[in-house]
């Protein structure tokens, strides 16, 4: 058996919109070994959310296709149907929170209860056992026991963020998704929650799959780091890998955007939008806006080549570097 908790493989998902098929995430393939985390980084539009709701087999009505491997604790999840999905995988194997869900905490029942909910409801474990499963993920997600008895109303930003998160621990999932858990926060909570993240990945060896627009962020929390544009997946590597040495020029492109402190370097952006996802570029996803496009950019697809170090890069300027196929 792999030693992996989570293999995504040529992962494809399309929506039908009005214009045409919407190709929102392309060949996607990572994998995660127990308690690693990965960053899925890139701007707004590029596929991070659809494949988050990918890996959760969360599809909305209109999806056109949806193909590849997901293989969780060893199953292939695209052969599961709804009932075994419900019965085994959804939080018990693999939970998100989702973007934005601080706020669509129902504001007239104690938030202990909405943590204890699935237990009682789900699990047929009697309330009080339950409640005291929400104080002690109350406890993991540093809030104190007693806020189980809170409404929503009574708690602060970075307070409802962590009773989602506890939320989505309550059936022991080993891998948990993140969807921009930090985005709406101030950078005081924000660091807050982070290492609140960086402590329960340790007393619980979780595995962990955080979506942020920030490649700062990420990198601080993860052992590596997906850039991703226009549905596919740039350049995967150890953190250190991408912040350090990015390859892909669309990865250099979003570090170059990172203000820092004490340097006076020329903060940089990128010009051009992000591709059009029903009708995108011919080629590389990202030639149109890249610095250094030339010949093969705008006719084929470039492979990924493999760097050493184990890093994938998908970039024509490593045709000589790499081992791409
Ligand atoms: N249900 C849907 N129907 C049609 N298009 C969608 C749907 N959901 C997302 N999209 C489109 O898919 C692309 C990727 O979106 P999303 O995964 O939310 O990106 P991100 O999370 O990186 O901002 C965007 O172009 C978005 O408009
Ligand atoms: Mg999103």
């Amino acid at each position: 058996m792999s030693s992996n908790v989570l293999e995504v493989e040529g992962l494809n998902l399309a929506y039908k919109t009005v214009r045409g098929d919407l190709l929102a995430v392309k060949d996607v393939s990572f994998s995660l070994k127990p308690g690693e985390s990965l960053g899925i980084v890139g701007e707004s539009g590029c596929g991070k959310s659809s494949t988050a709701y990918a890996l959760m087999k969360m599809l909305p009505p209109n999806t056109s296709m949806f193909t590849g491997k997901i293989i969780i604790d060893g199953e292939n999840v695209m052969e599961l149907n709804e009932t075994e999905l419900r019965r085994k995988i959804r939080w018990k194997k693999i939970a998100m929170v989702f973007q934005g869900a601080m706020n669509s905490l129902n504001p007239v029942i104690k938030v202990g209860f909405q943590v204890a909910e699935p237990l009682i409801v789900h699990e047929n474990v009697p309330k009080n056992e339950a409640l005291e499963k929400a104080k002690e993920l109350f406890k993991l997600v540093g809030l104190p026991q007693d806020f189980i008895n809170r409404y929503p109303h009574e708690l602060s930003g970075g307070m409802k963020q962590r009773v989602v998160i506890a939320m989505s621990l309550v059936l022991n999932p080993k891998i948990l998704i993140l969807d921009e858990p930090t985005s709406a926060l101030d950078v005081m909570i924000q660091a807050q929650i982070m290492n609140m993240l960086k402590d329960l990945r340790k007393t619980l060896n979780i595995s962990i799959v955080f979506i942020t627009h920030d490649i700062a962020i990420a990198s601080d929390l993860c052992d590596k780091i997906a850039v991703m544009y226009g549905g596919q997946i740039m350049e995967l590597g150890s953190s250190e890998q991408v912040l350090l040495d990015p390859k892909h020029p669309y990865s250099a492109k979003l570090i170059g955007s990172i203000p820092t402190l004490r340097s006076d370097k020329k903060l940089e952006f990128i010009p051009g939008a992000p591709p059009d996802l029903v009708n995108p570029p011919p080629g590389c996803r990202f030639n149109p806006r890249c610095p250094y496009k030339f010949d093969p950019c705008d006719k084929s697809e470039p492979p990924l080549y493999i760097l050493d170090g184990g890093r994938q890069v998908k970039c024509f300027l490593y045709k000589m570097k790499g081992s791409g196929e």
